[in-house]
C-alpha cells in the first residue's frame, strides 16, 4: 500500500538526499570528538561544525554566529531559555497554543520561581496584559494543533518598546517562514532540527542576542576550560555540556542548504498551495469539524474531527484502510485543545510538508469523504 505522509509537524519525511548522506559522511568520515582534540579528525569536526554555526547565523540574520549553541532539540533549547533566562518573582505573557515543551518549564517556574503567568490566543492581547512585572513573553510562532500563526515582527516591536525578552519557539516554523532574529527583535530563538529545517533527530539549536544573559541550567564538559570548576559563561560553550552531535549538526546544515536551495519563498508558497487546498476540500465535505487557525493566516497543520469517530480511531482507519498517516489526540498541547474546545475528546491533525504534492491532498480528501459516507 502506498503510504501518505501528512504528519511533518511530528518530524518531517522524507529527508532531501543530501541529509542522508551527510549523516553517513560524518559517521565515516568526520567521526571524531569536535574540540576534544587537536588531532586531524577533531579539527576537521570542528571545523564543519563551525561551517554549520555560520549557516544558521546568516539565514536567521544572527549577528555572532558564536552565539548559537546546539542542543539536542526544542525542548532542551526551550528549557535553557525559560529556565536559565526569566527571572524569579517575574510576570511573563504566553498563549494558549504552547507546546508542553513551554508549558511545562513555564509551570515549573510559577511552582518553585514564582513567577506569573497569563495566557493570550493571539498575539494583538499581548500588550494590553504587560505590567510594571511582565519582564518576557514566550511565544509559540506556529501552533502545532490548528496552524496559528503569531505575528513576530508585531511582537517584536511590542518587546522593543517596553524592554522585554522575547523567547521564540520556531519549532514548527523554521524552514517555513522568514524569521530575522534582529528585525524581529528576537532575544532568545529556540530551533528544533528534524522538522520543517529537514535534520535528523536528536539535534536543536539556541540562539541568543549578544546583550542578553542567561543562566547554564545544565553543566559538565565542555573540551575547553577543562580546569574550571564551574560551567564557562562564554558562548557556545556554557550552553553545549557533553559531545555534541556530530551527525545532526551536519544534517542541520545540509537541510539550511537544501532549503536555501529551493528557496524559503518557494517551499512556503508550496506548503500554502496545499493547506488552502485541504481546508477549501474539506469545508465542502459534511460531518467534519475542522478546527481552522485563530489568526488570518494559517501554517500548514490543521486539526480535525468527524462526528461520532474517536480521534484515535478515525486515525487508525485512515493508517489501515488508506495509508494515510496523521496524528490524533492532544499533540502535547493541551491548552490549544482547550481553545478550540476539543479539550475532551482530542483531533486528528494533518500537517504537510515540502515534499507532500496536491495529488496526495485530493486522495486525503477523497479517504475523508470515503468514511465520512459510512457513517
Ligand atoms: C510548537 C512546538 N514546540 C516544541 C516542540 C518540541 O520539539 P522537540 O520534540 O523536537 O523538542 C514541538 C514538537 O512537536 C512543537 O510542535
Amino acid at each position: 500500500m502506498k503510504i501518505y505522509y501528512f504528519d511533518n509537524s511530528a518530524t518531517s519525511s522524507p529527508k532531501p538526499e543530501s541529509i542522508y548522506k551527510v549523516v553517513e559522511s560524518a559517521m565515516k568520515e568526520f567521526n571524531a570528538n569536535p574540540g576534544r582534540a587537536g588531532h586531524r579528525k577533531a579539527v576537521e569536526a570542528g571545523r564543519k561544525i563551525y561551517e554549520v554555526r555560520e549557516k544558521i547565523a546568516k539565514f536567521f540574520n544572527i549577528k555572532n554566529s558564536l552565539n548559537i549553541a546546539f542542543t539536542a532539540n526544542a525542548t532542551e533549547s526551550l528549557n535553557f531559555a525559560i529556565k536559565g533566562g526569566i527571572p524569579q518573582n517575574s510576570h511573563v505573557i504566553t498563549t494558549n497554543f504552547e507546546h508542553n515543551s513551554v508549558l511545562r518549564p513555564l509551570f515549573y517556574m510559577q511552582d518553585e520561581k514564582d513567577i506569573k503567568l497569563t495566557f493570550v490566543n493571539t498575539y494583538d492581547e499581548i500588550e494590553k496584559n504587560i505590567t510594571s512585572e511582565t519582564k518576557a513573553v514566550v511565544i509559540n510562532h506556529i501552533s502545532n494543533v490548528n496552524g496559528t500563526i503569531q505575528n513576530i515582527e508585531e511582537i517584536g516591536k511590542i518587546c522593543k518598546k517596553h524592554n522585554l525578552l522575547f523567547i521564540l519557539d520556531a519549532s514548527q516554523s523554521a524552514g517555513y517562514s522568514y524569521i530575522d532574529m534582529e528585525k524581529h527583535n528576537i532575544s532568545i530563538l529556540c530551533l528544533t532540527g528534524h522538522k520543517s529545517i529537514f535534520g535528523i533527530q536528536g539535534i536543536g539549536a539556541i540562539c541568543i542576542k549578544d546583550e542578553i544573559k542567561i543562566e547554564p541550567i545544565l553543566e559538565g564538559g565542555t573540551g575547553s576550560f577543562s580546569k574550571l570548576s564551574r560551567q564557562p559563561k562564554e558562548m557556545p560553550e556554557m550552553l553545549e555540556a557533553g559531545t555534541l552531535n556530530t551527525p545532526g549538526i551536519l544534517s542541520l546544515g545540509a537541510g539550511i542548504d537544501f532549503i536555501n536551495e529551493i528557496g524559503l519563498k518557494n517551499i512556503k508558497k508550496h506548503e500554502d498551495i496545499l493547506i488552502e487546498k485541504f481546508i477549501i476540500g474539506l469545508n465542502k465535505l459534511e460531518k467534519i469539524k475542522v478546527y481552522k487557525s485563530f489568526t488570518k493566516d494559517q501554517g500548514p497543520v490543521v486539526s480535525l474531527n468527524i462526528e461520532g469517530i474517536d480521534s484515535g480511531d478515525l486515525a487508525q482507519i485512515l493508517d489501515e484502510e488508506f495509508g494515510i498517516l496523521v496524528r490524533p489526540g492532544f499533540h502535547c498541547a493541551p491548552l490549544a485543545h482547550k481553545a478550540i474546545g476539543t479539550y475532551e475528546i482530542g483531533a486528528v491533525r494533518f500537517s504537510f510538508g515540502y515534499f507532500n504534492t496536491e495529488e496526495e491532498i485530493d486522495y486525503a480528501l477523497d479517504a475523508l469523504k470515503n468514511i465520512t459516507l459510512q457513517i
